[in-house]
C-alpha cells in the first residue's frame, strides 16, 4: 500500500494540516518527518479548531498511529503542553510516538535564534524564534541531545554540560549575553523526559511494519518547499529540509525513498510568506488587505498561526511553483482556499518574470536577482460566487474550473483535490490520493 507525502509547495502556511486530517481518513499511520514547532497547522472538524506545532494532523482520528519522526526537532516542554491541550478538550493521544533518535531543542537555542536574529539587523531572516536553526546547527556539528538521552540521566548530564559549556561560550564571548545555568535546564529536562517516557520509541519500525502490513501511511510535511535549506529563496529560509523532495520524508523517518509512491503538494491559490526575503509576486495594495482579512472575523485572517504576524500576501507565483513541482517529484497538488478568491473580479497568475529587460521561465538562485525581478501576469475573469458548499468539479463555476486548469497547465502536474474551506468536509475531490 502506498506511502504518501503531503509537502507544502510555497512558504509554507498553505493548509498541510487540513489536508492531512482529511487524508488521514484511510491511513493507518500519520508521521511528521521535519521542522519542529515554527510550524503550525491548523485543523478544523468535527472536533473543534486546533492548531498543532508538533503533533501530527492524524491525531483526531484514535484508531491512528501518529508519529514524530527523527527528522523532527522536538522543544520537548512544547509538545507535552500540545499533548495536554490535546487531552484536555478530549482528544486521545495514547497512540503518539515520538522518535528516540529526535533531537531536541534545548533553551540554549530559542536564545541563539533570539540573539542572532538581532545581530542580523536589517538582514534578519524573521524566524520564528524557536531555536530551530541552532537546533539543526547542533544536530549537524554532532554536538545535539536526542529524544533518546532524556531516558539515561548518565546520557544526559554529560551531553548537555557539553552543548550548554559550547553555547555558553557563543552567547557570552560573540553576542555578549547572559549564561545559561545547567542545574536548572537539567532538572527541567530530567522531568521531561519521566513524562515523555510512555511516548518514546523507535519509529522505523512502526512506520515500516504498517507499510509492510499493507496499510496507508501518510507523511505530514511542514513549511513549505520554497523555505527549503537547498531548493528555497536561500538564506530566507528554515534550517532543515521541509520540503520533501521526497528524499527529506524519507530520512525523517527512515525509510528509503523506493518506499514513497505519491507526493502531494499542497498549494494555496494564490501566495503567503511570513518573514523576510524575496517574493516575487508579493502585493502592498487592497487586494493583498482582502486576501489577508478573509475570514479574519472568525479568527481565520492570513496570520501566522505560531507567531501571529500578518502573512505577506500575492498572486500565485507560477515559476516558483512550477520550480517547487519539479524538485519535490510531486505527483498531484492540493490546492487550498479557492474560496478566498470568491469575490476577486479577476484574478492574476504569475507565469514568467522579467530579467534586465528578457524574459526567463526559471526560478532564480539568487536572492538579489530574485528582488530584482518583475512578475509578468496572466489575467483570469473570477467566479463572484461563493464556493464554500461545492462538493464536485462540475459544480465548481466555469471560471473556476479554467482557473485549475490553468493551474494544471502551468504547473504541469494535475490538481487530485480542491479545498474550498477550512473544514473536514469543505473539499472537492478530483482523484482520490489513496
Ligand atoms: P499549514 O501550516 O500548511 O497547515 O497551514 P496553516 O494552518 O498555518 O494555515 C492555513 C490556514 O488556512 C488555516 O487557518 C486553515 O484553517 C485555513 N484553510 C485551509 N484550507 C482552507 C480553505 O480551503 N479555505 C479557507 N478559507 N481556509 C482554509
Ligand atoms: P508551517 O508548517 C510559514 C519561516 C519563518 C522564517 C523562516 C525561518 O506552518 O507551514 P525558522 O523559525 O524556521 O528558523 O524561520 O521560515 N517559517 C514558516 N513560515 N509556515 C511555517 O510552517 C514556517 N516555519 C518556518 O517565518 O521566514
Ligand atoms: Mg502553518
Amino acid at each position: 500500500m502506498p506511502i504518501v507525502v503531503v509537502v507544502g509547495g510555497q512558504w509554507g502556511d498553505e493548509g498541510k494540516g487540513r489536508i492531512v486530517d482529511l487524508l488521514a481518513r484511510k491511513a493507518k499511520v500519520v508521521a511528521r518527518y521535519s521542522a519542529g514547532n515554527n510550524a503550525g497547522h491548523t485543523i478544523v472538524n468535527e472536533r473543534g479548531e486546533f492548531k498543532l506545532n508538533l503533533v501530527p494532523a492524524g491525531i483526531f482520528y484514535p484508531e491512528k498511529t501518529c508519529v514524530i519522526g527523527n527528522g523532527v526537532a522536538v522543544d520537548p516542554g512544547v509538545l507535552l503542553g500540545e499533548i495536554e491541550g490535546l487531552q484536555a478538550k478530549g482528544i486521545d493521544t495514547s497512540k503518539l510516538v515520538l522518535s528516540d533518535r529526535a533531537q531536541l531543542v534545548m533553551p540554549w537555542h530559542i536564545a541563539l535564534d533570539k540573539l542572532d536574529e538581532a545581530s542580523r539587523g536589517a538582514t534578519a531572516i524573521g524566524t520564528t524564534g524557536k531555536g530551530i536553526g541552532p537546533c539543526f546547527v547542533d544536530k549537524v556539528a554532532r554536538r545535539g541531545i536526542r529524544v533518546a538521552d532524556l531516558l539515561r540521566p548518565e546520557d544526559l548530564i554529560p551531553r548537555m554540560k557539553n552543548s550548554l559549556d559550547y553555547a555558553n561560550r557563543v552567547i557570552t564571548g560573540v553576542y555578549g549575553g547572559e549564561p545559561i545555568d545547567f542545574d536548572s535546564c537539567y532538572q527541567a529536562y530530567h522531568d521531561y523526559g519521566l513524562r515523555l517516557s510512555p511516548y518514546i520509541a523507535d519509529v522505523q519500525g512502526v512506520v515500516f511494519d504498517a507499510h509492510r502490513r499493507g496499510e496507508y501511511v501518510l507523511l505530514e510535511g511542514a513549511q513549505g518547499s520554497l523555505l527549503d535549506l537547498d531548493h528555497g529563496t536561500y538564506p530566507y529560509v528554515t534550517s532543515s529540509v521541509p520540503s520533501s523532495s521526497s528524499g527529506g520524508a524519507a530520512i525523517g523517518v527512515g525509510i528509503g525513498p523506493t518506499d514513497i509512491q505519491r507526493v502531494v503538494g499542497v498549494f494555496k491559490s494564490y501566495c503567503t510568506r511570513v518573514g523576510n526575503g524575496p517574493f516575487p509576486t508579493e502585493l502592498f495594495d487592497d487586494v493583498a488587505a482582502t486576501l489577508r482579512d478573509h475570514g479574519k472575523e472568525f479568527g481565520r485572517g492570513e496570520y501566522g498561526t505560531t507567531t501571529g504576524r500578518p502573512r505577506r500576501i500575492g498572486w500565485l507565483d507560477a515559476v516558483a511553483a512550477r520550480y517547487s513541482v519539479r524538485f519535490n517529484g510531486l505527483s498531484a497538488l492540493a490546492l487550498t482556499r479557492l474560496d478566498v478568491l470568491d469575490n476577486m473580479p479577476t484574478i492574476k497568475i504569475c507565469t514568467g518574470y522579467e530579467l534586465d529587460g528578457k524574459i526567463i521561465s526559471s526560478f532564480p538562485s539568487r536572492e538579489s536577482t530574485l528582488e530584482r525581478i518583475k512578475p509578468i501576469y496572466e489575467e483570469l475573469p473570477g467566479w463572484m460566487t461563493p464556493t464554500t458548499e461545492v462538493r464536485t468539479f462540475d459544480d465548481l463555476p466555469p471560471q473556476a474550473r479554467a482557473f485549475i486548469k490553468r493551474v494544471e497547465e502551468l504547473l504541469e502536474c494535475p490538481v487530485d483535490l480542491i479545498s474550498v474551506g477550512p473544514s473536514r468536509e469543505q473539499a472537492v475531490i478530483v482523484n482520490p490520493i489513496f
